[in-house]
């Protein structure tokens, strides 16, 4: 299988290249809009993780790598077939498989977010929207080991079927039921914990749908990113007092605040996979139109299948790149 490659460096004059895929994020369309860092100018380089192996690498690199190590990296520029990456922000992983792509920031967002801000107890409801996307596998599953009974949406049987497969105890095809019925239907006393990646009338839904006490974690709102402004529409007004009478919380989360954690989740969550205690569910396109993703040309078609809600797992994007020996940078 060709691979993709990266350049890692610890200064100008000491780097080190590696081979990767890259992943989709649903966020990918945000960044190259200017709405995450107001200060870029175009051009600038989109895509915000990749792994591959290492090639060639400088003399400072080289106490912490060698040729042939296999490393990923979550940072801004991963679309490239070469990329240069400081040696201290790169994660050695056991080998180069977009599952262990998947964990670097759909699954440590997933599991961070649950633990710092998520408060589970065992016994507790939790509703995942986006369930069988690429961070929503996460959360499904972390929910699960916690021993929460847990709901997942997501837009088609196939999907439904997969959450299943992850222990979901409600999966909802909200294209063939209606959600909000289900709720009322599943959770009489609502819902303990929400973990929320679409914004809109399904936030406002799962603000209505809180339980006492029920902490709604803001993980996105997809469902405006394709907009001018990016935001979704959200009737917010009657918020204050939604959340007091149920001394509910609303809680934002967003990844590069919580770099601290972000070793040790890695690092978990590896074991896991390790362990076959987790699944890291990977979608190369295979059944997209056009085919599987390979090479950078494929990300669009890759990011408007994650749009149309085709996608089941993470998205991945396999780049090939002509064959490289070893450099002397
Ligand atoms: N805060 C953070 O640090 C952080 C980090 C990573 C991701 N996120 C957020 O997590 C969410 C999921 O991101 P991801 O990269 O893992 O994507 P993903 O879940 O793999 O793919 C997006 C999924 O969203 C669902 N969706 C629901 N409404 C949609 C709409 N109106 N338009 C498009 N898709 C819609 C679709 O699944 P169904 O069709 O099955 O509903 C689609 O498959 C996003 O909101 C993203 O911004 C946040």
């Amino acid at each position: 299988m060709e691979r993709f490659l990266l350049l890692i460096y610890i200064s100008r004059s000491f780097s080190l290249f590696v081979l990767s895929f890259v992943g989709i994020n649903a966020s990918d369309i945000n960044y190259s809009a200017g709405r995450y860092d107001r200060s870029l100018k175009p051009p600038f380089d989109a895509g915000l993780e990749g792994i591959g192996e290492v090639v060639g690498l400088g003399l400072s690199a080289s106490s912490h790598f060698a040729v042939g190590d296999t490393v990923a990296y979550f940072g801004s520029g991963a679309f490239a077939e070469y990329t240069v990456v400081p040696a201290k922000e790169s994660v050695p992983v056991p080998a180069v498989k977009p599952e262990f792509l998947a964990l670097l920031v759909s699954g440590a967002t997933a599991y961070i977010a649950m633990k710092r801000l998520g408060d589970l107890a065992e016994g507790q409801t939790v509703l995942v929207t986006a369930a069988a996307g690429g961070t929503g596998q996460f959360a499904v599953q972390l929910a699960k080991q916690a021993g929460c009974r847990v709901i997942g949406t997501c837009s088609s049987d196939e999907k439904a079927g997969f959450l299943k497969s992850l222990g979901c105890d409600r999966p909802v095809n909200y294209a063939a039921e209606d959600l909000a019925k289900t709720l009322r239907e599943e959770c009489p006393q609502g819902v303990d914990v929400v973990y929320e990646s679409v914004g809109g009338s399904v936030l406002e839904l799962a603000v209505n749908s809180l339980a006492t006490k029920g902490r709604l974690i803001v993980i996105g709102f997809i469902s405006g990113y394709q907009t001018a402004s990016g935001f979704p529409k959200f009737s917010g007004g009657t918020l204050p007092v939604k959340l007091l009478q149920k001394s509910a919380s609303m809680r934002g989360f967003f990844l590069p605040h919580f770099l601290g954690d972000y070793r040790e989740a890695l690092s978990s969550m590896m074991q896991m996979f390790a362990k076959g205690k987790l699944v890291c569910e990977v979608d190369y396109g295979d059944s997209a139109q056009g085919g599987r993703f390979v090479g950078l040309e494929s990300v669009f078609r890759a990011v408007d299948y994650m749009y149309a809600g085709k996608n089941l797992g993470k998205v991945v994007v396999e780049v090939a790149p002509p064959s490289v020996s070893n450099s002397k940078l």
